[in-house]
């Protein structure tokens, strides 16, 4: 119907065959789940250049949302890059889905840059994470490009607010940061950090903003949440870069009626550049994702409910976790109202190994294991 999305649309003409690397629909969940098509959980940083290698075929239609495209190729993301360069510049035909809701004033937030592909790749010369580095569009061939007008509200279904069990979470985690700052480990004058998807990641770090003794930071992370665009009006966060804002409809007009103070704040980049490993280590990401479960190893599954079903997917966890200059995870002690623990003697998937992790903080606590042992990580 005219109501769905292309995702719900695809889904239920059961027309996917194929999907990868992320989802957060729960219909398209449920569909994985049931074997419908095949889902392949990749590392967000990656999918771009693996396409680039021929991994997965031709791409012969890619289809975009902009918010403005001009005659002789120019196309303006709206608020999300992601592999966007790449598939223009590879399919056949790029359908762009023209929103009149988003506002053509969105030129000049973005920074697109595509790398080479070994062996002519260099480095991508961001050392500070407001550098810029490309253009403020993707160019393609016009010949290529079908515009179809849009005129729809974005998708965002909204975060569960601070309650009392992440804001104890978020006081673990703001409290711990303060005492390596104190112990000089992370410099006084913080480091940027990357915040992981859902409610308990947007409840943490806004719970951090209000803690009297975590300094104003910056932000270098893949998807940007509700939490980030408060803080970044509250003065907590001093600049923004991601490859998407993944917000409520009410923090999307927020962020439309504000634009002029974003655009000097806050910078949307394909998704290879926002979660590139290299990056990470360079700029000295400190990465707070959250898991499904950890284990007394230190362990951790991003993705596999009970080992089996299939939750969003690893998204850009891998690609902060291991390459940060401090790793987090986050998770309630407990999921489904006690029924669940989420600290496990083995976890049922493994994502980030005991080699990646290296804190992991619940409401109880935060359990440090840089420099332990296997025996005493458990304890
Ligand atoms: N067993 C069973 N269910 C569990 C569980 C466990 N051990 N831990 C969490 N869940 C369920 C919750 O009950 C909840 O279910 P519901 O949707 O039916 O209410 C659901 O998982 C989401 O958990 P919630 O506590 O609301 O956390 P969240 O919204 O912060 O999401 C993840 C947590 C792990 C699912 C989410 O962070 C994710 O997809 N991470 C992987 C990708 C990633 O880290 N990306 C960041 C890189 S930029």
């Amino acid at each position: 119907t005219l109501l769905d999305g292309l995702q719900d649309s695809l889904q239920r003409a059961k027309a996917i065959k194929f999907r990868t690397p992320y989802q957060t629909n729960p219909c398209t969940r449920e569909a994985l789940n049931n074997g419908e098509f095949a889902f392949v959980d990749l590392h967000l940083s990656q999918l771009a250049q693996e396409i680039r290698y021929g991994f997965y075929g031709k791409i012969n239609v890619a289809i975009v949302e902009a918010c403005d495209v001009t005659e002789d190729g120019e196309i303006v993301p709206t608020t999300g890059v992601g592999i966007t360069p790449t598939i223009c510049r590879l399919a056949d035909i790029v359908i762009v889905e023209l929103n009149k809701k988003a506002p053509p004033k969105l030129r000049g937030i973005h920074d697109i840059y595509e790398l080479q592909d070994p062996p002519r790749r260099r480095e991508i010369p961001i050392y500070e994470i407001q550098n810029r580095v490309g253009l403020q569009y993707v160019k393609v061939d016009p010949n290529k490009i079908r515009v179809v007008e849009t005129e729809r509200d974005g998708e965002g279904s909204g975060f569960a607010p601070v309650d009392e069990l992440t804001a104890r979470i978020g006081e673990n985690v703001a409290n711990f940061f303060v005492g390596e700052i104190n112990a000089k480990r992370i410099p006084h004058h913080f480091l940027p950090i990357q915040s992981g998807v859902g409610n308990i990641a947007n409840a943490v770090l806004s719970a951090m903003g209000d803690h009297p003794d975590i300094p104003r930071f910056e932000v270098y992370t893949e998807v940007i949440q509700d939490a980030v665009i408060d803080m970044m009006q509250k003065g907590n966060i001093s600049f923004a870069s991601g490859c998407s804002l993944t917000v409520s409809n009410e923090v999307l007009q927020k962020f439309y009626d504000d634009l002029d103070f974003f655009k000097k704040k806050l910078v949307l980049r394909p998704s290879e550049i926002s979660n590139n490993p290299g990056l990470v280590r360079r700029l000295g990401i400190i990465s707070l994702n959250t898991a499904i479960e950890v284990d007394l190893f230190g362990s951790v599954n991003s993705t596999h409910v009970n080992g089996t079903k299939m939750m969003n997917g690893v998204g850009g966890s891998g690609d902060f976790t291991r390459n940060a200059y401090l790793s987090v995870f986050l998770t309630p002690s407990t999921a489904k109202n006690g029924a669940i623990s989420c600290i496990v003697p083995k976890v049922t998937h493994e994502d980030h190994t005991e080699h990646s992790v290296k804190i992991v903080v619940t409401e109880y606590g935060v359990a440090d294991l840089r420099g332990e042992d296997p025996r005493s990580r458990a304890a």
